[in-house]
């Protein structure tokens, strides 16, 4: 049976562990196979911008052996009014997965029902799952352990704030979300994961008690893509949310700041903060690679 990621829930406690470890293995150069998706080739369908994920996965995929065909809507036929269902059961004839990146993430739930290929969820407006693997693997990483761990995530309860809250029930980190009134993350999302978990997952107002004695705090942009229209006024609703040096003063001393990036430096977080030694953004961002490469591997061999 094919194996889908649209979301985190897509992989049990057990095989996040897995992967984790063997992406982890990966980035020390313990591959023990040699090009394990040798002769298979991956569709990458973007409907939004992307430096990150679209790179991660076009290198990680030559790197396993395979193979990519990247796609924007405007050179597909979806572009004039194909639909997802007959683009997704045409491409399933050539390809053995397929990575997008969309909007509305029920457009990837059709796709997924109608291809009879794996397909992995390279953001959508409700979840970043690939996203959230790079980001437990950093944790991992850094502080050599999830279960347990105090997380923050300080600013917008958007897509990437939905999958880390599905990743803390999963693999038991304690993680309190700060926003701003009328930018919770999705209710249905925070109900299933506080339900399904032993963590503390709790939302709040104030960043400072969110941040207070935490291992990880994370950022993200506080417009994301897709909602450029209100950004002024969202920003002003932000101002108390950004991570600066004064909010990580009340964590521990050696607490991990993380950001999914792209970042605006002056907004959701200060360029000290992100260029400081607490900073492993770039360790995370490269993740990415070595994550992905870890699920491809599960998903395709
Ligand atoms: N974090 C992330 O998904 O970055 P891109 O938008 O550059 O892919
Ligand atoms: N929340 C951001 C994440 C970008 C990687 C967005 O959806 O634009």
């Amino acid at each position: 049976m094919k194996r889908d990621f649209l979301t985190v829930w897509d992989l049990s406690s057990h095989e996040v562990a897995g992967l984790l470890e063997r992406a982890i293995a990966m980035k020390a150069g313990k591959d023990s196979r040699a090009c394990p998706i040798l002769g298979k080739s991956v569709g990458l369908i973007f409907e939004k911008p992307s430096t990150r994920t679209r790179v991660s996965f076009e290198v990680g995929i030559y790197q396993l052996g395979g193979q990519t065909v990247c796609m924007s809507p405007a050179e597909l036929q979806l572009g004039r009014g194909e639909t997802i269902g007959d683009t997704a059961q045409a491409l399933s004839r050539y390809l053995n997965a397929i990575v997008i990146r969309t909007s509305a993430h029920e457009r990837l739930d059709t796709f997924a029902q109608t291809a009879s290929i794996p397909v992995i969820n390279g953001l959508s407006d409700k979840h970043h799952p690939c996203q959230t693997l790079a980001d437990l693997m950093t944790m991992q990483e850094q502080k050599g352990r999830l279960k347990g761990l105090k997380v923050a995530f300080v600013g917008d309860g958007n897509n990437v704030c939905n999958s880390l809250i599905e990743a803390a029930s999963r693999m038991e980190f304690n993680l309190s979300v700060a926003c701003p009134e009328g930018f919770e993350p999705d209710q249905e999302i925070f109900a299933r994961a506080s339900a399904a978990s032993q963590s503390k997952i709790l939302v709040m107002r104030n960043p400072h008690e969110a941040a207070q004695m935490a291992d990880v705090i994370y950022t993200d942009v506080w417009v994301s893509m897709g909602q450029e229209r209100n950004a002024g006024e969202k920003k002003e609703k932000f101002r108390d949310y950004q991570v600066n040096s004064r909010l990580l003063s009340g964590a521990k001393s050696d607490v991990a700041v993380l950001h999914c990036l792209p970042a605006h430096r002056g907004e959701e977080i200060t360029a000290d903060v992100m260029d400081g030694p607490n900073s492993w953004v770039f360790d995370q961002a490269e993740n990415r690679l070595h994550a992905q490469k870890a699920l491809l591997e599960m998903i395709l061999s």
